[in-house]
C-alpha cells in the first residue's frame, strides 16, 4: 500500500459541486483539507454546504455528532493559493477550461513541495495537455470523481503521457483508502465511463428517431428487460440535455468525428428549445409538478399457448425453457436452429437481422423476434417485433407465451437488433475498443461501468455471457444494414471470437 498517510494535507481548488464533495471525502478519510476558490466567499460557501450535508446525516442517525465535529474541524478555508504550501496532494476541480487549469497548475508548482502530487478532476480535458510545460509534469495525473463525489463509488485515475507510475499507484491506493473503487485509465477522450457509455444514449436516440417505439416504452424495456436502473431517456433528462449533448459532442470532436460518437439531431433540438430535462421542467418527459408520466406500450392479455416446441438451443435465452416448464406449459424439445414454435407463431432471439429479412431468407412467415434480457427469470418485460410478412395473430400468440411467464410485452418495430441486444452489443463493442487501445484493462472497464454508471453487468462480461459470436453477428448486421461505420466491430471482439478467450479477461 502506498496510499498517502492521513497526516498528509489535501488541498482542493475549486469549491463548487465537485470540489466540495472531494474535500468532504478526503476529510472523512482523516486528512486535514484546505479548500480554496478564486471567487470571493465560494470556499466558505462550499464548506458550509459540506457541514449542512453532514448535519443532515447526523439528524438521520447515520453519523455520530462527534464524528461530524471531527470532520468539520479538518476542513479549513485557504484564502489564497500560497496557503496550500503544506499540501501533499492538490486536487483541482475548477472551471473546465484548459488555459485556466494550466495557469493554476503553473502557479501551484511555485507554491507546493517538489514531491507534492497534483491531480485534476477534469472530465474531458487531456491530462497530458494540463501537465505540458510544467517543471514536473510527472507528478500530474487525473483523479476523476463522479457526482456526487461522497456517494459515487468510482474514481478514474487518469495517466497523462508524462505521469509517473509511482504517482498513479499512490493515487490508486489513496482512492481505495478513501473507500472508493479506483480504476486506471489513460488520458484519452472520455476516459472510460464517458466514452463507453456513449452508445447507451446514442442507440436509444437512434431507435427513437427510427420509430422503433416511444420514449416511455424504450425506457421501460431497458429497465425491465435490460436491468438498467434508469432508462436512457429518463437518465438524459436527469443529467440535462445541455450537459449530455456537450459530452457527446466533445467526445465526437476529440475522436476526429468518428461516426461511433456522432451526436443526435433530436437531442440538439431539445437543447435548442431549452428543454434540458428535469432542471427546466421539460425534456423527453414533462416534469411539471403533477404531470402524469406516459405509460409504456404493452400488448393486451392473450391466452397462454397450449403447447410449446423448443427447436434446438436458444443460446442466451435458453433459461426461458425452464421458466416455461415452471409455469406449467407443455414443452417439447426437438432438434433445430434455435426457435420457439407455438400454434400461430415462431419465435427467435434477435441476432441483429430484422424478422422481415429473416422471413425473406426462408424462415417461417409467422416469425416474431424477441429481445435480449439481462436475466429472463427476473425480467418484468420483454420486447417483441413481428416480421412485416407475419399474419396478424402471430404477435398475439407470441405475447401469450411471455405473459404466461408473468412478463409485460411491448411490441416494437422490426428494427435490427431490437433494443437491449443492440444497446448491449454497442456497449460491449465500445468497451472492446477501449480495451484494445489500452485505455484501461478489461476488468477496470467493467468495474468502471458498474460502479460509475450502475450498469447491471460490465459490458465485456455481458458479451461473454451472451456469446461474443452473437454480439459480433449483431454488429456486423447493423453495419451492413445501415451502411454505417459507427457499427464496425472492434478487432478485439473479432479476435476473442476466433480464439474463444473471454473478453472480460
Ligand atoms: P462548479 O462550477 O460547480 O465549480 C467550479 C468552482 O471553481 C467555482 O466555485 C469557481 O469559482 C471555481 N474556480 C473557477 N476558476 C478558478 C480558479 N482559477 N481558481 C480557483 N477556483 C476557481 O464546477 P464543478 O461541476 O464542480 O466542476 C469542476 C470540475 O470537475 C470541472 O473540471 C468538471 O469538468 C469536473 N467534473 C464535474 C462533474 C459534474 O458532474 N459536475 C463530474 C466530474 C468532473
Amino acid at each position: 500500500m502506498s496510499a498517502l498517510p492521513t497526516s498528509c494535507i489535501v488541498a482542493v481548488i475549486g469549491a463548487g459541486a465537485m470540489g466540495a464533495g472531494i474535500a468532504q471525502v478526503a476529510a472523512q478519510a482523516g486528512h486535514a483539507v484546505l479548500l480554496h476558490d478564486a471567487m470571493e466567499g465560494a470556499a466558505q460557501k462550499g464548506r458550509a454546504g459540506i457541514l449542512a450535508g453532514l448535519d443532515a446525516q447526523v439528524a438521520k442517525g447515520r453519523l455520530a455528532p462527534a464524528e461530524r465535529d471531527a470532520i468539520a474541524a479538518r476542513i479549513a478555508v485557504a484564502p489564497a493559493l500560497d496557503a496550500l504550501a503544506g499540501a501533499g496532494l492538490v486536487v483541482e476541480a475548477i472551471v473546465e477550461r484548459l488555459e485556466v487549469k494550466r495557469q493554476v497548475f503553473a502557479a501551484l508548482e511555485a507554491v507546493v513541495a517538489p514531491d507534492a502530487i497534483l491531480a485534476s478532476n477534469t472530465s474531458s480535458l487531456s491530462i497530458t495537455a494540463i501537465a505540458a510545460g510544467l517543471r514536473h509534469p510527472e507528478r500530474v495525473a487525473g483523479l476523476h470523481f463522479f457526482n456526487p463525489a461522497p456517494v459515487m463509488k468510482l474514481v478514474e485515475i487518469v495517466s497523462g503521457l508524462a505521469s509517473a507510475r509511482a504517482v498513479l499507484d499512490t493515487l490508486l491506493d489513496t482512492a481505495l483508502a478513501w473507500g472508493k473503487v479506483a480504476v486506471l485509465a489513460t488520458s484519452t477522450p472520455g476516459f472510460i465511463v464517458n466514452r463507453v457509455a456513449r452508445p447507451f444514449y446514442a442507440e436509444a436516440l437512434r431507435l427513437l428517431e427510427e420509430g422503433a417505439a416511444d420514449v416511455a416504452t424504450l425506457d421501460a424495456v431497458m429497465r425491465e428487460a435490460g436491468g438498467f436502473r434508469m432508462g436512457p431517456f429518463e437518465l438524459m433528462d436527469l443529467i440535462g440535455h445541455d450537459v449530455n449533448f456537450a459530452v457527446t459532442r466533445s467526445v465526437f470532436e476529440a475522436y476526429f468525428c468518428d461516426p461511433r460518437y456522432r451526436p443526435s439531431l433530436t437531442q440538439q433540438e431539445l437543447v435548442a428549445a431549452g428543454w434540458l430535462g428535469r432542471k427546466t421542467g421539460r425534456g423527453f418527459y414533462d416534469h411539471a409538478p403533477g404531470a402524469v408520466p406516459p405509460a409504456p406500450a404493452a400488448l393486451p392479455a392473450q391466452p397462454a399457448p397450449r403447447a410449446v416446441t423448443i427447436e434446438g438451443d436458444l443460446g442466451p435465452a435458453q433459461s426461458l425453457v425452464g421458466l416455461m416448464e415452471a409455469a406449467g406449459l407443455a414443452v417439447a424439445r426437438v432438434p433445430g436452429t434455435g426457435r420457439i414454435r407455438l400454434d400461430g407463431a415462431s419465435l427467435a432471439l434477435t441476432d441483429g437481422r430484422s424478422a422481415t429479412a429473416r422471413v425473406a431468407g426462408g424462415e417461417p412467415a409467422d416469425l416474431v423476434l424477441f429481445d435480449l434480457a439481462l436475466d429472463y427469470a427476473r425480467a418484468r418485460r420483454v420486447a417483441l417485433a413481428p416480421a412485416d410478412q407475419a399474419p396478424a395473430g402471430a404477435v398475439a400468440a407470441a405475447a401469450g407465451l411471455f405473459q404466461a411467464l408473468g412478463k409485460a410485452v411491448s411490441q416494437v418495430d422490426d428494427v435490427p437488433g431490437l433494443v437491449v441486444m443492440r444497446t448491449v452489443a454497442m456497449l460491449a463493442n465500445e468497451a472492446s475498443e477501449a480495451a484494445l487501445s489500452r485505455v484501461a484493462s478489461p476488468g477496470d472497464i467493467d468495474r468502471a461501468m458498474t460502479f460509475g454508471v450502475n450498469y447491471p453487468r460490465g459490458p465485456l462480461a455481458w458479451a461473454d455471457e451472451a456469446g461474443p459470436e452473437l454480439i459480433l453477428a449483431v454488429l456486423e448486421t447493423l453495419q451492413a444494414t445501415y451502411g454505417d461505420d459507427r457499427y464496425r466491430p472492434s478487432q478485439l471482439l473479432r479476435r476473442r471470437v476466433t480464439s474463444g478467450r473471454p473478453l472480460a479477461g
